[in-house]
């Protein structure tokens, strides 16, 4: 079954008929929120509310691995992440969407791996293309089939937050070559290779990253983008569920 994990502005799922929460708790203590099962078109999907339900984790608080192994528990087969994150590529705008093939992690100090204690043996997983690529490529494809104007590729900077990053760091993560910029991308997408879950991102940019306008970033401007660019991620989540192998 296909998970979704909700991220700012996606704490709830328009368009999807709840079954049933479930609180589930885990080895790593308690996840975001409770799982909702649910049913869109006919299939049935999970989801949950990555800064809870209502939202109240920031970024850095996140017990990213309950909320993975909770959702490996409660029966997903396979996860697509919701992410609002600045852009950093000159071809981003407010209110598009990326579909991310690549990650480089500026986070630390979070708990980010299930192989750390009481081993057997070290545990070093594959992670050189983060994402699943069948799963990145059905949303590519059911974006254009949309016509919605994604940008198929990029890579996604995880940053610590909460603040906001300064200009100095945007002008390094554009030398690193990343294209967009996020504080939950990972270890979200690390944890559920791990545990083998195929992963993929929706990236909604919700402003553009720190020095790259003459303007500072408001939380006005992102709630409008948010709210201007939501409607296409839900959308595209529900031609992806549709059609999604039971
Ligand atoms: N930086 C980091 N995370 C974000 C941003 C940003 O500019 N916008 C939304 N999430």
């Amino acid at each position: 079954m296909l998970a979704i994990i909700g991220g700012t502005g996606l704490t709830e799922m328009d368009g999807l008929d709840v079954i049933s929460h479930q609180k589930v708790d885990t080895q790593w203590g308690d996840p975001s929120a409770e799982i909702i099962t649910g049913s869109i078109g006919g299939k049935h999907v999970l989801f949950l509310a990555r800064h809870g339900h209502p939202h109240r984790i920031p970024p850095h608080k996140v017990n990213y691995r309950a909320n993975i192994q909770a959702l490996k528990n409660a029966g997903a087969t396979a996860i697509i992440a919701v992410n609002a994150v600045g852009g950093i590529h000159p071809d981003c705008e407010p209110a598009g969407l990326m579909i991310p093939d690549q990650i480089v992690d500026y986070t630390w100090g979070r708990e980010h791996t299930f192989f750390a204690d009481d081993l057997d043996h070290v545990v070093h997983i594959d992670f050189s293309w983060p994402y699943d690529e069948p799963l990145r490529q059905r949303l590519v494809n059911k974006a254009k089939a949309l016509q919605l104007d994604i940008m198929a590729r990029g890579v996604y900077g995880a940053t610590q937050g909460p603040r906001l990053e300064t200009a100095g760091e945007i002008q390094r993560m554009l030398r690193d070559g990343c294209d967009i910029v996020g504080m939950t991308g990972m270890p979200e997408a690390a944890l559920a290779r791990e545990v083998e879950l195929p992963y993929a991102c929706i990236a909604l940019v919700v402003n553009m990253a720190a020095g790259l306008t003459d303007e500072i970033i408001t939380m006005a401007e992102i709630e409008a983008a948010l709210h201007q660019g939501m409607g296409k991620v839900l959308s595209l989540l529900t031609e992806s569920i549709a059609d999604y192998p039971a």
